[in-house]
């Protein structure tokens, strides 16, 4: 499969994934893939063009056709998503989008639709995936396999103060409502459920500064990047 190192970061939302995606990239100089906005753009996309979230034949072809980059961001900014060269970043972080993006992503199709889409990120000098099956369909023989979680309502509050800054008008037991909602979907859908790959380590973020979370991942990908070598 993928010949350049992969590391995969799975979990549920708000786990810290996104942010030590982020940080790993910057400092490794690799490639990001952030999977979760693939599937939060065919929502968006289904929405715009009306396509109904029962049709999973026409949902599948959507995802099929997606012409889409991840800039990681410089020092301190957030990465960028942009859609037909259009920065569509914005748009696809909302909480809105989060909710049709996990419609969308229960549908075998849709998810086998972005497979190639996926492991065609896996390019030199390595990769970083960042979602909730990378380690256990997409990269499934990725060099350091990680699986983030925090509690729920450790999540939520993350979430709450993430969206405030952004002027987002949220509330919090409604937030932690629909995490608990999405992790439920997340978790028992049919194909690809969110569990750990038997090979990951599962890291608890609850606690934990996202740093040193970072630190021990680190550690993990340099000696496995040597031993390898
Ligand atoms: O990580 P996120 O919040 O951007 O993900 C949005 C939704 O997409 C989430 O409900 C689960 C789904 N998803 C998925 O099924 N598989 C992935 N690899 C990434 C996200």
């Amino acid at each position: 499969m993928a010949l350049s190192p992969v590391i995969t970061i799975d979990g549920p939302s708000g786990s810290g994934k996104g942010t030590l995606c982020q940080m790993l990239a910057r400092e490794l100089g690799w490639h990001l893939l952030d999977s979760g906005a693939l599937y939060r753009i065919v929502g968006l996309a289904a929405q715009k063009q009306q396509v109904s979230f029962d049709d999973e034949a026409a949902l599948a072809e959507l995802a099929a056709h997606l012409d889409v980059e991840f800039r990681a961001g410089i020092e301190g900014e957030p990465s960028t998503v942009w859609l037909d060269g259009e920065d569509i970043s914005d748009q696809v972080r909302s909480e809105s989008t989060g909710e049709l993006a996990s419609k969308v992503a229960v549908f075998n199709a849709v998810r086998e639709a972005l497979k190639d889409l996926q492991r065609d990120f896996a390019k030199a000098p390595g990769l970083i995936a960042d979602g909730r099956d990378m380690g256990t369909v997409i990269f499934t023989d990725a060099a350091v396999k990680i699986f983030l979680i925090a509690s729920a309502e450790e999540r939520a509050s993350r979430r709450y103060k993430q969206l405030i800054s952004k002027g987002e008008s949220v509330n919090l037991a409604a937030l932690l409502k629909d995490i608990q909602k999405r992790d439920e979907r997340d978790m028992n859908r049919a194909v690809a459920p969110l569990r750990p790959a038997d090979d990951a380590v599962v890291i608890d973020s609850t606690a934990v500064a996202i740093e040193d979370v970072f630190n021990q991942v680190l550690a993990r990908v340099s000696s496995a990047l040597e031993l390898s070598s």
